[in-house]
């Protein structure tokens, strides 16, 4: 099939697009490189596999003829950072909001089949329960979350007026290789340094699921016609504090770290879970016991 990635430059993107391109799909990438790298997609461009445009959704000249005959638009491409989005809000309501609305208006334009969406956790803000389930209220902390919850509703407003059926995931903290500024990275880089390791309120409460599950289930939802009912809840189910996560990947590269606790960041959500009971009936993917698993294989390339 012809697939687009928007954002497939960028760490859950560029994923993405090898399992895409291992499958034979042809695959056209469009991102502004704004947090993505092209070296994440490097291997594709040389050898020809995937095509790519340095285009700003934002932009809908850009964008608006690339998508004639493409069957699966999976749109990832947004400001996709919570402090990033909180301090530039225009940024972010452009990309996540306005850009997303250009990307289903092109899409609908041409033809396209399915529109695949990563909404996130922070959609819900803080939880009135844990774990949280997909009725869970949608009361966005900061405008991240809110860009998220519009970016939903269009896509839910496309799909009803009949222009194309859509898939909506509410990510939870995504991990793995190439990801670079979230707190598992961060911690990486803390012990290989050997600095103090640091933990903004030490009462956050994180549901961590790597990227070779929520990449089983992005191709699972080219042809998962349950999922396109309502949104699903993309996490492990398992609570992980951030001084267990610390205390794991000290244990794993045979460091020791001092965890300096700083003040909270008061947009951050403090405690998310995922209810995950939709996602395990709807798709159909092994989900491990230990969250933290893939772990192991991360600090295994790095050394
Ligand atoms: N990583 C997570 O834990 C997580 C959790 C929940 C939701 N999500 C969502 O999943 C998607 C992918 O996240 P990621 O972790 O790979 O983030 P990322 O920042 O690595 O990827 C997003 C990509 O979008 C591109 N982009 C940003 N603004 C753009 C614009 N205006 N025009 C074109 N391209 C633009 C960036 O350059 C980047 O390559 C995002 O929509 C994000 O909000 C991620």
């Amino acid at each position: 099939m012809r697939m687009m990635v928007t954002g497939g430059a960028g760490f859950i993107g560029s994923h993405l697009v090898d399992r895409l391109v291992s499958e034979g799909h042809e695959v056209l990438v469009i991102d502004n490189l704004f947090r993505g790298k092209k070296e994440n997609i490097a291997g594709h461009l040389k050898n020809g596999s995937v095509q790519f445009y340095e285009n700003d959704i934002r932009d809908y000249d850009q964008i608006k003829d690339k998508f004639k005959g493409y069957d699966v638009v999976f749109h990832l491409a947004a400001q996709s950072n919570v402090m990033g989005a909180v301090e530039d809000i225009d940024y972010s309501f452009y990309s996540n909001v306005v850009g997303t609305y250009n990307v289903l208006k092109a899409a609908q334009a041409a033809g396209v089949r399915r529109v695949i969406f990563t909404s996130s956790r922070e959609a819900y803000g803080e939880a009135q329960y844990l774990p949280v389930d997909e009725q869970h209220p949608l009361d966005s902390k900061n405008t991240y979350g809110a860009s998220k919850v519009a970016g939903e509703k269009y896509c839910q407003v496309f799909q009803n007026m009949g222009a194309f059926e859509t898939v909506i995931f509410r990510l939870a903290n995504v991990y793995g290789e190439r990801d670079f500024d979230r707190v598992i990275p961060i911690f990486l880089n803390n012990v290989a340094r050997h600095e103090d390791i640091h933990v903004y309120g030490g009462k956050q409460v994180i549901d961590f699921v790597s990227i070779e599950i929520v990449i089983e289930a992005l191709v699972q939802a080219i042809t998962n016609d349950e999922a396109t009912k309502r949104p699903t809840n993309i996490g492990s189910g398992k609570e992980t504090t951030l001084f267990e996560l610390a205390e794991r990947i000290m244990k794993l590269t045979g460091t020791n770290n001092r965890v300096v606790v700083d003040p909270p960041r008061s947009v951050e959500v403090v405690k998310f879970t995922a209810n995950i009971s939709r996602f395990k009936s709807v798709f159909d993917i092994a989900i491990p016991d230990d969250p933290l698993y893939y772990l192991e294989k991360m600090v295994g390339k790095m050394n």
